[in-house]
């Protein structure tokens, strides 16, 4: 029977529960056997009972638990080839060969690096006599499968990010309340999201919450940017709106790459005579119940990423599981990430155009 693992690594994102529930049960459901590493790669270095084998019933009530159950963490010691050899003897042990990792792109990066790495670290493990060759004889190849959990829907190739839609949802209800509170007042708010390097989350609340101005890394405000944005809100305001929002991204920035701040922007509509509070929503976005489609997708993702486990050949590229027009498909790992890079890359030459085109094409 094959052992697959699987771990939430990186940011925590809701749905990430949904995505181990589907990989344990499609596991189980395909007849293999279904282990979770717990606190990310830092139980994969630690191992013992920091791999639990899984069954059908340890998984129940996943859905529509947020954060991730099973624990994620920054793990340093990964980052260095020792810890990676013992995460290889720990998975041997457990007889464990395929992994499926739901994280960000630097998680699901590390772990097409250490697939690349296995065959080499089991000569040094045989070498070391940590391990004998008759055990490391049936694990030749390791699988990786990822699956992109992050609320900042900033992954290449994919429509979708687990957890962004959740996170959305939360923070139009965070502005829909900041909202009545304005309007009472006739106040301003400036309204801080996360999202990272990515505008995705506050291009998406502004339109969905009807704000009157966003900040966002990918299309940075030009010289004038204050003049313009006031023209607007009075414009606004001249309509009978008793409220102004303006939402700005953690990672916004002007055309020099200059960060844009909240503080910032408060101080020039509190100069224009806008009674001004920031909200930040921090965490809060980040945190609580998985919505419905982050239930869907994770579910799917979940289903496809054990399919691909057992699908693989030694030269099939590790995929990374995507959602492009409304199909669940599978992408080389390392494009997707390579194809991420680019926009960053674009954004620090200055080259905004081609960061929109390339988030566009994603
Ligand atoms: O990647 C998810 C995210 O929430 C980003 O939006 C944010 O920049 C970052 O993680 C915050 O990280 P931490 O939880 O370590 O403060």
């Amino acid at each position: 029977k094959r052992r697959i693992g699987v771990m939430t690594s990186g940011g925590d994102a809701p749905g990430m529960n949904g995505a181990v529930r589907a990989v344990v049960r499609m596991a189980l459901f395909s007849n293999c056997e279904a282990f979770a590493i717990y606190e990310g790669y830092e139980g994969l270095v630690q191992g013992g009972n920091m791999i639990q084998e899984m069954h059908w019933e340890d998984v129940r009530g996943f859905l529509a638990e947020g954060g991730t159950i099973i624990g994620t963490a920054r793990c340093m010691s990964f980052m260095q080839r020792d810890g990676r050899r013992t995460a290889a003897k720990n998975m041997i042990l457990k007889g464990i060969d395929a992994l499926v990792i739901c994280g960000g792109d630097g998680s699901l990066t590390g772990a097409d690096r250490f697939r690349a790495e296995w065959p080499s670290l089991l000569e040094e493990l045989v070498e070391r006599k940590e391990l004998t060759p008759e055990q490391v004889a049936p694990f030749k190849h390791l699988n990786i499968v990822g699956l992109v959990g992050s609320i900042d829907n900033d992954l290449s190739m994919t429509d979708a990010t687990i957890g962004c839609y959740s996170s959305l949802a939360r923070i139009c209800e965070a502005i829909d309340s900041v909202d009545t509170t304005a309007t009472s007042h006739q106040r301003a708010f400036v309204v801080e999201t996360m999202g990272r390097h990515c505008g995705w989350l506050t291009l998406m609340a502004g339109v969905a919450t009807g704000s009157d101005f966003i900040f966002i890394p990918e299309k940075p405000v030009e010289d004038g940017w204050e003049e313009n944005m006031l023209s607007i809100i009075r414009k606004h305001r001249a309509l009978g709106k008793r409220k102004t929002i303006v939402i700005v991204a953690e990672g916004a920035i002007d055309v020099h790459l200059n960060k844009i701040t909240p503080t910032q922007i408060k101080d020039i509509l509190s100069k224009a005579g806008l009674d001004t509070r920031i909200t930040t929503l921090g965490h809060v976005q980040r945190g609580g119940q998985p919505a419905a489609y982050d239930r869907m997708l994770s579910t799917l993702q979940g289903v496809e990423a054990v399919k691909a486990v057992l699908e693989a050949t030694p030269e099939t590229p590790s995929p990374v599981i995507c959602m492009i027009e409304n199909k669940i498909v599978r992408r080389p790992l390392l494009e997707a990430v390579a194809q991420t890079k680019e926009v960053a890359k674009a954004i620090e030459s200055k080259d905004f155009d081609k960061a929109m085109r390339l988030r566009d094409a994603e």
